[in-house]
């Protein structure tokens, strides 16, 4: 890497807060073929990727910035052979790491070496608690690998979490999603309701689910949570935005905690920013961290509150939510500087609200992500 730029390095006295996450995107390759992958539906080579010795100078870099923790993904970033050495590097950096994994290509001799490594959590995707569904939603047998990689994990003693993308397919399983949870020892479950971008976004019409739908689901949460014993698995319900009128606080504001380093070293504000027009992410093989955060115009335009056009600018709320996600309102008007239609104030709310009283219709046909290609 041959940083290279005009700004001098030191920030300056108005630079902004430090970020405390890094999303590493170690590859778009993936076993799985999932139709709500928020990946971008132009995938990156394998021959783009970074190399493990420029990912040991961003996990360097980061834990320097102040970077505390990070999520290892993808794509499965087991697909990665030199995974462990990321790991290594994040540790020898002071980054709490946790691998997020289809599971598929686990097994006791690579869990060892990632931990030995310092790996330090997993969080395992499952798409449904009946394994053929399961394998059916993934696009591929692998409800067994899961299964046996939750064992691994458990077995080795690391915190497991266990992660469930929700739709039309599989929302009306909330109680044996959690069961099956509490079968595998986990220690928390996070429902997460489909974010529609990339393949996402593509395959909206036919993952949106029904009103009725997200209503008993909601239900079953609230009665889960009322049996769970204080020493039972943590619950995280993730909003469904496209229903509920409230924008979300998407990444916690725009480069104010996080930010995302994709397969091939564009660093990113959020995963889905790519997809904003004129945005001219930079690349970590081009200019440092620190010089990326405080001063390229990808992190500098939707940071704060200035940038802001009403009804966001005078709303009480536009220091909780940050008028929502830049990358929602592109998708949804054009404008990555219109409010968020997500929001019930959002002049363009209407777009959401058809979209949401449309989905009993529950239209098209998944398409699934191609492979990724290797030169
Ligand atoms: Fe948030 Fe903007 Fe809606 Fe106010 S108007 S609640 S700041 S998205
Ligand atoms: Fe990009 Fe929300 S996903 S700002």
């Amino acid at each position: 890497m041959t940083p290279a730029d005009p700004t001098p390095p030191t920030a300056p006295s108005s630079a902004p807060a430090r970020p405390w996450a890094l999303l590493a995107e170690l590859t778009h390759a993936c076993p799985l073929h999932c139709g709500y992958c928020s990946n971008p539906l132009e995938l990156t080579r394998r021959s783009r990727e970074l190399t493990g010795e420029q990912w040991t100078d961003v996990m360097r870099q980061a834990g320097e910035f102040g970077v505390v923790h990070t999520h290892l993904s993808g794509g499965e970033p087991l697909l990665r052979r030199d995974l462990a050495e990321i790991v290594t590097a994040a540790e020898a950096a002071g980054i709490y790491t946790q691998l997020v994994t289809s599971g598929v290509g686990l097994d006791r001799d690579r869990l060892s070496t990632l931990a030995a490594a310092g790996l330090r959590s997993v969080q395992l995707s499952v798409q449904h608690a009946d394994p053929r569904a399961s394998d059916r939603i993934a696009g591929r047998r692998s409800f067994a690998e899961k299964e046996r990689a939750a064992g691994l994990v458990r077995a080795a003693g690391l915190p497991l979490g266990l992660n469930v993308v929700l739709h039309r397919e599989n929302l009306d399983a909330i109680d044996a999603l959690i069961e099956l949870g509490l079968t595998w020892g986990v220690d928390r479950i996070e429902l997460a309701n489909t974010q529609f971008y990339g393949w996402g976004l593509l395959n909206r019409a036919a993952l949106l689910p029904t009103r009725d739908q997200l209503a008993r689901a909601r239900d079953a949460v609230e009665r889960w949570r009322e049996r769970l014993t204080p020493d039972g698995p943590d619950l995280v319900w993730v909003v469904p935005d496209y229903f509920d009128g409230v924008a979300k606080p998407c990444m916690g504001g725009w480069g104010a905690v996080s930010l995302t380093v994709t397969p091939d070293g564009t660093v990113l504000p959020c995963p889905a920013a790519a997809s904003l027009p004129d945005l001219d992410p930079p690349n970590i093989r081009d200019h440092p961290l620190a010089w990326i955060w405080d001063h390229s115009e990808a992190f500098t335009r939707y940071r704060g509150t200035d940038w802001m056009a009403d009804p966001c600018r005078t709303c009480s709320r536009r220091d909780e939510d940050f008028g929502g996600c830049r990358c929602q309102a592109y998708a949804l008007t054009g404008d990555a500087t219109r409010t968020d239609p997500a929001c019930r104030l959002s002049p363009d709310h209407g777009l959401i609200r058809s979209l949401a009283d449309d989905s009993t219709k529950g239209r098209g046909v998944i398409r699934r992500r191609v492979p990724v290609r290797g030169g």
